[in-house]
């Protein structure tokens, strides 16, 4: 039987002969001209004004906190009790504190309204997380941080072209953040990128991200820093795989609305409201009320799928420590209920259709 992964990547020849005609070209493969380029590109594509290149989403996003001073205990950040776990890792990673709260059942993000009863003295800043490239209002999320005096940082980790009433995801907050992680709709093995339209924010990111000087081969240290750097074997990969960007967004909705007009009359299957001009779905996220069941008798099927996140609250590293003994019900509720369903960009419309069929098969 063949296996549907729930997810695998997707590169071709383009990509195998960037990579060896830089090697041809005796290049140095640390962070160089290439990484430029694929900045210059993201900045293209976001209409942001500043882009760094990062290792990956979980230490631009640490970066961005280091970057805005917020790396002491008493900092405390506002991050969303679902999402993935780097989001709040990322805080704890800088020296600041999160501070989980819960989520809004539409849109699965945070809300001005969720977010008001944890505000405190100490809150410096709002971790906003598009999940799957739903954002929520991000007028009223910049609104509410201006009028509370908090800054907006935004993980975009999985809203990299997706954008909010066409304007792109990671530009409405002071800073924003994404990842090129395997699964992403674009990957280069592991990379993060910071983008914003603070030149003086920015200039402290490039330096953050290396050694906290102001440029490679100098030893001097404005700051502390680390080494956060990417390679140009990886930009190289990244430069293809970013010409594929309005093929792959356009791809990512096809398959969505596939699967939506397949399943539209399965009444167990739920969706998450979706504006695929705007939106566009890195994974196809279903809520039903018996995920394992369904789950296993897909995988009899060959079709394998992957629960939603837990709801933070729930895992070791996140103990009351970190929130104010809330019951989290609608985190807990959606995370129970969640379930991701194949979504590679490679999936045809025949595969879809035969994974739709064991859904109806299970259900009807
Ligand atoms: C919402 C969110 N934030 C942060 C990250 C971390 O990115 P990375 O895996 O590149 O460190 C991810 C990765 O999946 C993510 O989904």
């Amino acid at each position: 039987m063949q296996i549907i992964p729930q997810y695998e990547p997707d590169y071709g020849e383009e990509e195998k002969k960037a990579v060896i005609n830089y090697l041809d070209s005796g290049a140095w493969l640390t962070e160089f001209k290439q990484t430029r380029t694929f900045e210059e590109m993201i900045k293209q594509l976001t209409g942001s004004a500043y882009c760094w290149i990062m290792m990956n989403g979980t230490v631009s996003l640490t970066a961005a906190l280091y970057a805005l001073g917020f790396n002491k205990p008493e900092d405390e950040i506002i991050v969303p009790n679902f999402t993935m776990v780097a989001s709040p890792n990322s805080v704890l990673l800088a020296g600041a504190k999160p501070v989980l709260v819960d989520i809004d059942e539409t849109t699965l993000c945070i809300t001005p309204e969720t977010i008001e009863p944890y505000l405190t003295a100490r809150t410096k800043a709002v971790m906003h997380v598009s999940l799957n490239g739903r954002s929520g209002n991000m007028q009223d999320m910049v609104d509410f941080c201006e009028k509370k005096g908090l800054i907006l940082i935004e993980d975009a980790a999985q809203a990299f072209g997706s954008f909010w009433e066409g304007k792109h995801l990671g530009t409405f907050g002071t800073i924003g953040s994404f990842s090129f992680s395997m699964p992403k709709i674009i990957t280069t093995g592991q990379g993060g990128a910071l983008i914003s339209d603070d030149a003086v924010l920015m200039d402290k990111v490039k330096k953050i991200r290396d050694f906290g000087r102001s440029r490679g081969g100098i030893d001097e240290y404005e700051m502390i820093g680390f080494n956060f750097k990417f390679s140009d074997l990886q930009a190289v990969i990244g430069i293809e795989q970013m010409k594929k960007m309005p093929i792959r967004i356009k791809r990512k909705r096809e398959i969505f609305k596939r699967y939506q007009e397949n399943l539209a009359n399965v009444s167990s299957v739920q969706w998450i409201e979706t504006n695929l001009s705007d939106t566009t779905p890195w994974f196809i996220d279903i809520l039903v009320p018996d995920r394992k069941e369904l789950a296993d008798f897909l995988k009899e099927e060959g079709i394998e799928t992957r629960f939603f996140y837990p709801a933070l609250h729930t895992q070791a590293p996140y103990n009351e420590q970190y929130f104010e003994n809330q019951r989290f019900l609608i985190s807990s509720k959606i995370a129970a209920r969640g379930l991701w369903l194949p979504s590679s960009l490679k999936l045809s419309f025949e595969k879809i259709d035969q994974i739709c069929e064991a859904i109806r098969k299970f259900y009807l």
